[in-house]
This record gives structure tokens, C-alpha cells and sequence, in this order.
């Protein structure tokens, strides 16, 4: 290879050791990365039997018809009694499993693992009744309330998969999700509290069933606001009606290991959303295992929090299947991170365990340390972050401001697909660098490879692939085999791997750094550099909060780096000197190659519902094209706000 697949450029120095007391009394030791190295199968075998089977499997992993994987074969197994009834059945039905809370202040509910089984199998018994059959897809449309927990484990307890569909999503979204599963009944809600309002969710799903013909037959409403809504007498059946009146009885049926638990909708980088399909017992082994492994989860002691929506997957694996399957207490949230609310939550309800996404750990960094510094946060002992690599500098002041400097951090690398986590440190094992995700978990296979999927040596980059099966893997995409096919396995054919899409690079001790996707690589003067490492060198500067960086076409250099800041509010406007600061703090940081041509600041960058920076859109901008498709963005007016910016004095063009 002439050159390399993607240029190494950061140094990062500083290391955290594991407390002492979480080292000694942990849940995964060193151990388990040789144990699962000497026997995989075994080793999953090993986290499957934490579970409750009703048939034992026959054969742990089936790979005899690659990428398509069967694991635990034979095995039966219903989601929802692991998740609930047997917590109940061992003696521990008094133990809360939500602490639930509203977004209206003092509008809270605690529900302990007896309550959520009467409502889990009211909620079967109501879905019986409407005709959901095990395999009927049943589509899922709600806000942050109990119930769509409720309705998740009822869905899965009849072996009805579930589509959860984010409610911040439109009515047309929502309508291609429910032909492209074919669902006949929604569960939604009249409407959901964000940022202090009521907002409604009703209209949309009539708007949604109206678009998808005679398609959907019911649409079961939870009344959460009391707003006004439609009704569709004969369709429309309130939740209040059907689930109350249920019998709390309902005995469960064993499912086949590989029985389809849900789909996921993801948005690929362009047309058609993608199904992902997540079966059974190897699911529910993956986010279960790992859940405890990662976050060291002590059951009887911990309080969990993972702020996450159920609309995403991480709300489905760490919120909903991987906690309860485990009988964790946690927290769920209604509403958005307003300043303080969340420190607040973390104080009320003595949270020692707090999951949250990168995004949302630069927007505090922005609004200043003297908001979380007000509340008592001493329960905390461990942190995670997902969703984006995390930037040194977020990961320190997560550290410091939020952990208090004694939790360790532990960075998440996975995806949709994945299912469960992959890449992480061990809480009690690794010594933890900022910004990495370090290695691949116990039993789980991932590489850096160049183009001919040949392994890159330490210190160099590439791309990230997963070289063996794993538990909570996708099993396909919903009805379309060869979109599975050609998306994640046809990039190594030979060598058989899972091709995830990221950039990663190993450092010199091996570690994993993410550097994004690859999509959002540059290349400047031949050589490939990471938004990633250079967004990080910009956020490393005091005076930056978040920063997202393009490759625009450049004459020269084939492509120049764009960079888009928001500052931190203690900088006010950064000065009159900002751009030219920044530009050479990142050229101190990781060299001239990436000292950015043009730097704007900016009050917002477009993200994504799931908070993910859309750099396509910053694409277009910096090369002074109209800007594309924004549909996927969560606040479509920060746009508008970014051009009218690219006009004025803040930005620098040499
Ligand atoms: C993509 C998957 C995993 C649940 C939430 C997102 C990026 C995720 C990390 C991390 C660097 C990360 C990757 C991945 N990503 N976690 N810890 N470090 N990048 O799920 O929407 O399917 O997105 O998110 O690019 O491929 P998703």
C-alpha cells in the first residue's frame, strides 16, 4: 500500500486507571478475554444461560450459510418473561424497575417488576383481543412513557414483532415504516410533553393510516396529555379501555431462539430505509451480557440511567431488553435535557449508573460547568457515552464536571446492526484513554483492515470490520436478503467480514480510535484525514464547545478542510481573532496538513434526531451549493441560520 488508508494524526497522553474497588469486585475481569479467545461458542454459550430457556439449544452457533446466523439453535425462550415474570417468580416483584419521570415537574411514577407484569399481560391479553397473532407486526408510535415499554414486552411476549418508530418522526416516515412491515395495528398516544407543551402525536398516525390505505386495522391510544383527538370509531380503541379492563393472567408461549423480536428502522445515507431484524435468544443474550459486563451492573444496588429514546436501538438493547432482562432499577426520562433537569434526576433518584450520547455531553459543555456543579451527583460511579465518537476534551470534562473525577468513562462503540455493544473498555479492567473506544469486547472479532482487508499495523488507520458472528447481530434486512447482502458483506467477499462503514485507526498500543464514517472522509493533498481528529483538536481549545468539519472541493488541494464551531458561552463571540486562533491551534495540535482553509462560527449545526451531526448538508454550504435534502433533520430552521452566517464577518476565506 503506497499510502495509508487513513492518515494517523492525533496524540493523546493521558490514562485512567479503573477504582481500585470496581477492579476488585467486578463483574468481567481480564480474564475473559483469553477464556473467550480459547472457546467463543462456549463463551456466549456462558451468557445465554443467565437467561431463562424453556428447551435448551442444540447448537450454539449456526454459520453454515454465511452472512445469514442462527444462534442457539433448538433453544425456545420468550423475551418477556426473562425480562419480567421471572424477576417476579425469584422473589423480587417488590423491586422497582422504572422509575419513571414526567416532564411536567412532580408528574412521576415508580413501577416495580409485579406492577409491570399485571401491565405487560393486560397488555398481551388487549392485543389478543384486537387479533395480533405471534408474527403479526405491530408498529409502535409514543413518547417516553411507561406504556411503550409496556407495549414493547407485550408484543414480544405474543411474538408479535415490534417497530418502534421515533415520535419525532412525520407521518410520512411513519407511513413507509408501516407498509414496508406491513403492520395492521399502531399503539401511540394522544400526544407527549416536550420542552414544557404538550405536543401531539395522534394526528400524524391518522394522517399516516390514511396514506397506507386499509392497511392498519387498530390504532390503540394511550391518553398521556388529554388533548383533543380525531377518533376513527371501529379502528381507534383507547389504551385506558382495552388494557384496563384486561385479565392481569397470560400465560406465555416459548418462542423459537431465532422467532423475530423487531425491526429497526434505520436511514441509510440515501432512499429507502433500512428494516433491521433482530431475532430472539441471541439478541436478548448480546444486550443482556453485555449490559451487565459493561456497566457492571450490581442489580440489588445500582440505579441505571440511559437517557436515550426508545426510538433508537440503544433505547431498545440498554433501555428496555438488556436492564430489565437483567432486574435493574432505572430511571426513564420524558423529556428533553433542559439545563439542569437531568443533574436534577441524577440527585432525586441517587443514579449511579448514566448512559448518554456525546451530542448531548457538548451541549452541557457549552452552557458552563455551573449548572451540573449545583447538584449532588456523588452517586454516579460509572458513565458510558454512544452514538459518536467522543472527543477527548467532552471526555474529560464528562470525567471531571459530571463524574466527579472518580467514574470511568467507558466509550460504546456499536450500531443498530450490531445489536449490542462491541467495542468498549471493561470498567474494571482497562485503563481508559480519552477518545478511545479501546478494544473489541470478550467474544467479539474486530479488525482495521486497508482496502484489500489486509490487518493494519499499530499506529496506522482503515476501516473497521467485525470478523466474526456475534450474538445480537442483525439477521437480515426486513424482506430484503440481498440489501443485507450487498450493504454490510460484499466489501471483503473473501475474507467474510462485516463491513460496519466506520473509519478506525490502532494506536500504538493496538487500541481503537473511531474517526467516523467513511463517507465523511477527506482527502486533502492525497492524504486521507478523519473529521473526526480534527473536530477533536478544535474542541480541545478552550474556547469551543462542538465543532464539525467537511472536506470541500478545493483547486489546490483536491479538498480543504471546512470547519463549522459553536462556542462555548463563557467565550461570548471568541474575539476578533477567533478564526485565525483556531487555525493555528489546529495546525499546534496535528499539523499544517490539517489546518482548516475556512473556519465559521455558528449558533447550531444540523443534526439528526438521534443527534448526529449531518456533514453532507455542511458540504453544501462550504462549497456554496443549495442545500439538500434536510427532512432527516431534527430542527430544520438551523439551516437558514448557517447560511445567513456563511455572508457575514465570522467566516475567513484565504
Ligand atoms: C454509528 C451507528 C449504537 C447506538 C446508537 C447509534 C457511530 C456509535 C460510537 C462510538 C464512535 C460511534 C458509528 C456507528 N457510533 N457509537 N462510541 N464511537 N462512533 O446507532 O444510529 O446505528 O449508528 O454510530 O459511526 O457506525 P446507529
Amino acid at each position: 500500500m503506497s499510502e495509508q488508508t487513513l492518515s494517523n494524526l492525533s496524540r493523546e497522553e493521558r490514562r485512567f486507571e479503573p477504582p481500585a474497588d470496581l477492579a476488585a469486585d467486578a463483574n468481567v475481569k481480564a480474564e475473559a478475554y483469553a477464556r473467550a479467545e480459547e472457546d467463543r461458542e462456549a463463551f456466549w454459550a456462558a451468557a445465554a444461560e443467565r437467561l431463562d430457556w424453556g428447551q435448551k439449544w442444540d447448537q450454539v452457533l449456526d454459520w453454515s450459510d454465511p452472512p445469514f446466523a442462527k444462534w442457539f439453535v433448538g433453544g425456545t425462550i420468550n423475551a418477556a418473561v426473562n425480562c419480567v415474570d421471572r424477576h417476579v417468580d425469584a422473589g423480587r416483584g417488590d423491586k422497582v424497575a422504572l422509575h419513571w419521570v414526567g416532564e411536567p415537574e412532580d408528574d412521576t411514577r415508580d413501577i416495580t417488576y409485579a406492577e409491570l407484569k399485571d401491565l405487560v399481560s393486560k397488555a398481551a391479553n388487549a392485543l389478543t383481543d384486537l387479533g395480533v397473532k405471534k408474527g403479526d407486526r405491530v408498529a409502535i408510535y409514543m413518547p417516553m412513557i411507561p406504556e411503550v415499554v409496556v407495549a414493547m414486552l407485550a408484543c414480544a411476549r405474543l411474538g408479535a414483532p415490534h417497530t418502534v418508530v421515533f415520535g419525532g418522526f412525520s407521518a410520512d416516515a411513519l407511513a413507509s415504516r408501516l407498509e414496508d412491515c406491513e403492520a395492521h395495528v399502531v399503539i401511540t398516544s394522544d400526544g407527549g410533553y416536550r420542552r414544557g407543551a404538550a405536543s401531539a402525536l395522534k394526528p400524524a398516525v391518522d394522517e399516516a393510516v390514511e396514506k397506507t390505505g386499509d392497511l392498519v386495522r387498530n390504532v390503540l391510544v394511550v391518553r398521556r396529555t388529554g388533548q383533543d383527538v380525531d377518533w376513527h370509531e371501529g379502528r381507534d380503541v383507547w389504551w385506558h379501555d382495552a388494557v384496563d379492563s384486561a385479565s392481569a393472567e397470560h400465560e406465555a408461549e416459548l418462542h423459537d431462539s431465532e422467532h423475530p423480536l423487531y425491526v429497526m428502522y434505520t436511514s441509510g445515507t440515501t432512499g429507502k430505509p433500512k428494516g433491521i431484524l433482530h431475532t430472539t435468544g441471541g439478541y436478548l443474550t448480546g444486550t443482556s451480557f453485555t449490559h451487565w459486563e459493561v456497566f457492571d451492573l450490581k442489580p440489588d444496588t445500582d440505579v441505571y440511567w440511559c437517557t436515550a429514546d426508545v426510538g433508537w436501538v440503544t433505547g431498545h438493547s440498554y433501555m428496555v431488553y438488556g436492564p430489565l432482562a437483567n432486574g435493574a432499577t432505572q430511571v426513564m426520562y420524558e423529556g428533553t435535557p433542559e439545563k439542569g433537569r437531568w443533574w436534577q434526576i441524577v440527585q432525586d433518584y441517587k443514579v449511579t449508573i448514566f448512559y448518554t450520547a456525546p451530542t448531548a455531553i457538548r451541549t452541557f459543555m457549552k452552557q458552563g460547568r455551573e449548572i451540573p456543579d449545583g447538584y449532588d451527583m456523588s452517586s454516579l460511579r460509572l458513565l458510558g457515552s454512544v452514538g459518536e465518537p467522543i472527543n477527548p476534551e467532552a471526555y474529560v470534562w464528562y470525567r471531571e464536571v459530571i463524574g466527579g473525577d472518580r467514574c470511568p468513562v467507558v466509550d460504546t462503540w456499536w450500531q443498530t446492526e450490531t445489536g449490542q455493544i462491541m467495542i468498549s473498555p471493561l470498567p474494571g479492567v482497562t485503563a481508559g484513554k480519552p477518545g478511545s473506544a479501546m478494544k473489541a469486547l470478550p467474544g467479539v472479532g474486530a479488525d482495521v483492515v486497508d482496502d484489500e482487508g489486509n490487518s493494519v499495523p499499530d499506529g496506522s488507520g482503515g476501516y473497521l470490520v467485525l470478523t466474526k458472528p456475534w450474538p445480537a447481530m442483525l439477521r437480515t434486512l426486513w424482506g430484503d436478503d440481498q440489501r443485507f447482502k450487498d450493504t454490510y458483506w460484499s466489501r471483503y467477499p473473501k475474507q467474510g467480514f462485516y463491513f460496519a462503514g466506520d473509519g478506525a485507526k490502532k494506536d500504538e498500543d493496538g487500541d481503537l480510535w473511531m474517526l467516523g464514517r467513511v463517507d465523511d472522509v477527506m482527502n486533502v493533498s492525497g492524504h486521507r484525514l478523519s473529521t473526526t481528529e480534527i473536530e477533536s483538536a478544535l474542541v480541545s481549545h478552550p474556547k469551543v464547545a462542538e465543532a464539525a468539519v467537511v472536506g470541500a472541493a478545493d483547486e489546490t488541494t483536491g479538498q480543504a478542510v471546512c470547519a463549522f464551531v459553536i462556542l462555548r458561552e463563557s467565550a461570548g463571540d471568541g474575539g476578533p481573532d477567533i478564526v485565525e486562533e483556531l487555525r493555528k491551534h489546529v495546525q499546534k495540535e496535528i499539523g499544517a496538513i490539517a489546518k482548516p482553509r475556512q473556519i465559521m462560527v455558528v449558533p447550531e449545526l444540523p443534526k439528526t434526531r438521534s443527534g448526529k451531526i449531518m456533514r453532507r448538508l455542511l458540504k453544501d454550504v462550504a462549497e456554496h451549493r443549495e442545500v439538500g435534502d434536510v427532512t432527516t433533520l431534527a430542527d430544520s430552521t438551523v439551516m437558514d441560520l448557517i447560511k445567513d452566517k456563511e455572508g457575514s464577518a465570522a467566516s475567513s476565506e484565504e
